[in-house]
């Protein structure tokens, strides 16, 4: 056998060999790809990412917004009494009626609620405008009073917070007298 042809022979042989290996690489190649990018939308690992950042979230953060004012109306007449009319009345600070003390509160009430609740939210005396705390209502006024009356003793119906219900309307016209029977 010629050498030569031999020789051409093997050379055709491997760089056929060499373009099918080529070929199934490229063909692998693009069929993975394809299959990475069929998986993208189920799973692109974002899900993931999310849960491990959830994990990784500071404890605490630093922040230098401004407090919001609190929304005073929601706060209940126990509420206000600890946070602000406490301070005075439970001792009886400056002559504060103390709260636990019926006799004290008595007279005071028979003023008429509408009183005290101005008085709470005007001031009188040694007693400061809303306590001393200008973010209350006259709703909270009112609870704290209330709630304070309650703790001494005394029962008053606990009206809504805004304290403006208007009074009941008068008493609906009595129905016409029922026709006198004709026998
Ligand atoms: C700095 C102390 C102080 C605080 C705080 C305070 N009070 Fe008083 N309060 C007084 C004093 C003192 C009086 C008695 C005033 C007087 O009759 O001379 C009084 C009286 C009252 C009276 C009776 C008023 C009247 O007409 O007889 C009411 C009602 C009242 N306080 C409600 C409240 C409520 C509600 C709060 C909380 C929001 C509050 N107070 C917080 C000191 C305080």
């Amino acid at each position: 056998m010629n050498p030569q042809v031999d020789n051409s022979v093997v050379t055709t042989t491997v760089t056929l060999i060499s373009a099918l290996v080529l070929l199934a690489a490229v063909l692998f190649m693009g069929a993975s790809l394809i299959g990475v990018i069929g998986d993208i939308p189920l799973d692109d690992g974002s899900r993931k990412q999310a849960a491990i950042l959830e994990r990784i979230k500071p404890v605490s953060q630093v922040s230098f917004e401004q407090p919001k004012p609190v929304v005073a109306v929601q706060l209940s007449g126990k509420e206000v009494y600890d946070k602000v009319c406490a301070a005075c009345h439970v001792a009886g600070t400056l002559g504060a009626p103390k709260v636990g003390d019926k006799a004290a509160w008595e007279p005071r009430l028979a003023q008429g609620m509408d009183t005290l609740v101005n008085h709470a939210l005007n001031g009188i005396r040694a007693m400061p405008a809303k306590g001393g705390d200008p973010s209350l209502t006259e709703g909270n006024m009112k609870d704290a009073i209330v709630y304070m009356l309650g703790e001494s003793g005394i029962k008053v119906e606990a009206a809504p917070a805004e304290a403006t219900t208007p009074a009941p309307t008068a008493a609906a016209p009595t129905p016409p007298p029922a026709p006198a029977e004709s026998n």
